[in-house]
């Protein structure tokens, strides 16, 4: 009798990913992948889904209620990202599914970025740029440009998890002071950090010259910075945000830098994203904008990749995720080895 051999799992691949980590998760699985620079559309993120075991998804990738029950055999959504606000964590932890993601490896990168930011809204780096390019530097001049301090200024950080203190790291390398939102929850600081001060939120929007935002996006978290809030900042400070657009009430913060209160932003992260072209904040010099490239560096990509394979291999060989996000599922089809 001819022996029955185990079909090899089906995985979709929602764009294309670095290739090493793309030859490992051929070597054990069917792959498919959606090709090209943009999203695959609902419809054909569903399609993908009818008969796949694994998705290989982006934090574009919406994966709600609906989506996850048109999806009958699937065991893992492993996100190429940390954050998981794009996908239902009770739907599929209620479904059996696993969700994988790819925290630790982007921390130091996102860090760099969200300082840089501060930098270059401080230092009107960009707008420099802008300036330099247009023809308009005709010579040195004793108030062209002025900006802001970084050193010796106050930072205050909401999010105080590893990128919120690789932020707090940076910001005491270049001499500031650190504030820190303390929550309950709050993870205990690095040694390296003994010098940053645990405040309520109060305290440090009416101290910190810089606000920077690390905060996942949560029902909590949605548009926890608001109108009331930027009032109770400092005058002339700026915001900082490389977290989730949706953490800022975006309206509230336009009205804030048009009236000057806010004295500027830098924003890696828009609600929407990408932002739309006629958005009243692109017309405004103090904002820099990034799109959504916190983690875009070649080696962090490529890590973050890898860990996102590697999460969908453990559930194939049974286990859950080495990254999981929802570690209490009870993954479908199968007794969870953790
Ligand atoms: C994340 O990881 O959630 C970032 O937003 C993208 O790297």
């Amino acid at each position: 009798m001819p022996r029955s051999v185990r079909p090899r799992p089906k995985v979709f691949v929602t764009r294309l990913i670095d290739p090493s980590a793309f030859a490992r998760l051929r070597a054990s699985a069917a792959v498919t992948v959606w090709p090209g620079d943009m999203p695959p559309p609902a419809s054909a993120l569903r399609a993908g889904l009818t008969d796949a075991d694994a998705v290989l998804s982006m934090i574009t990738d919406k994966l709600d209620a609906r989506m996850i029950s048109d999806a009958p055999r699937l065991r893992v959504i492993s996100n190429l990202g940390v954050g998981v606000d794009n996908i239902d964590l009770d739907a599929a932890t209620s479904t059996g599914i696993a969700v994988g993601h790819t925290p630790g490896v982007l921390t130091d990168a996102t860090a760099d970025l969200a300082f840089g930011l501060l930098m270059a809204t401080a230092r009107r780096i960009a707008e420099g740029d802008r300036y330099v390019r247009a023809g308009e530097w005709r010579t040195w001049g004793p108030t062209t440009l002025l900006g802001h301090d970084v050193h010796s200024s106050t930072i205050g950080i909401i999010g105080f998890g590893a990128i919120g203190q690789a932020m707090a790291l940076r910001g005491t390398g270049f001499g500031m002071r650190v504030l820190y939102l303390k929550r309950p929850s709050s993870k205990p600081i690095e040694r390296r950090l003994a010098g940053a001060v645990g405040v309520t939120l109060r305290r440090l929007l009416a101290e910190s010259d810089y606000v920077s935002l690390h905060a996942p996006l949560t029902a909590r978290t949605r548009h926890m910075i608001g109108a009331r809030e930027f009032a109770r900042m400092k005058p002339g400070a700026i915001l900082i945000n490389t977290s989730r657009g949706a953490v800022v009430d975006q309206a509230a913060m336009v009205a804030a830098l048009k009236s000057g209160h806010l004295g500027g932003a830098g924003l890696d992260v828009t609600d929407p994203e990408p932002i739309a072209p006629r958005d009243p904040i692109l017309r405004l010099d103090k904002v820099v904008i990034t799109p959504h490239i916190g983690s875009a560096s070649i080696a962090t990509r490529a890590k973050m990749a890898a860990i996102a394979v590697d999460n969908i291999l453990d559930v194939f060989a049974g286990h859950l995720p080495r990254q999981c996000a929802n570690p209490q599922v009870r993954l479908r089809g199968e007794s969870t080895a953790t």
